[in-house]
């Protein structure tokens, strides 16, 4: 005979299956990101002023995308920096449409290599609590988030000159780059960052 207990039991024992699996829809096991997976930034490689790397060997890709003059979706597991203490990293397809899978991240960096000091999707500030994803979704769509100077984002407060010489010191470099007197001078004024 149909037992209504037993049905209810059944129902919950699968509710209890599906639901962690969806709850973990958006945990991306795929492509892991740690402390590790950064580096000194100018040992990544250079498209105009920034760099990319990638974490899935994909990293012909994510240098066609990033050099193309119509943008395009970077593939899963590339990394994007500007300066040596933010980073951009494109995870599994899925893990937050919100962001287009960019996760953000606030690091701090010294001679013994990165620490997270934040990571996130669109909550995430920095150091003068700019939300990082604020600014990139303004990038218009077929840049993917993708600032530079001229894709349609608030600007920042760095110039050129100064974007280099923070990309120049970045102390995981080893060895470490040569500066010019410009930039050891403004080295010197963005010790903030
Ligand atoms: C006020 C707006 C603003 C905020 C806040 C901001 N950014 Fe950006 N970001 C920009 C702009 C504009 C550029 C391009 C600057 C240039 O190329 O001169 C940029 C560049 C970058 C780049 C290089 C790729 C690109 O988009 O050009 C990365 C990576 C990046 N930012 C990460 C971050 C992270 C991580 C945070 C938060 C911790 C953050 N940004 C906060 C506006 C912002």
């Amino acid at each position: 005979m149909f037992s209504h207990k037993k049905f209810l039991l059944g129902i919950g024992l699968s509710m209890a299956l599906v639901f962690p699996v969806l709850a973990d829809q958006h945990q991306d096991e795929a492509i892991l990101v740690g402390e590790e997976s950064f580096e000194c930034i100018t040992d990544m490689i250079p498209v105009r002023g920034f760099y990319v790397a990638s974490l899935t060997d994909n990293l012909s890709e994510t240098i066609l995308v990033a050099n193309s003059s119509k943008g395009g979706k970077y593939p899963p597991g590339s990394i994007v920096q500007l300066i040596p203490g933010e980073a951009m990293v494109k995870r599994s397809e899925g893990t937050n449409p919100i962001t287009h899978d960019w996760e953000f991240f606030e690091l701090d960096v010294d001679e013994n290599g990165t620490k997270i000091r934040k990571r996130g999707y669109s909550d995430v500030t920095n150091r003068f609590g700019g939300n990082c994803f604020g600014c990139h979704v303004q990038a218009k769509p077929q840049w993917d988030l993708v600032c530079e100077n001229n894709h349609g984002c608030q600007s920042i407060p760095l110039t050129d000159d100064m974007i280099r010489a923070l990309q120049l010191s970045d102390p995981r470099c080893n060895p470490p780059n040569e500066l010019g007197e410009v930039e050891k001078k403004l080295f010197k004024s963005l010790a903030m960052y």
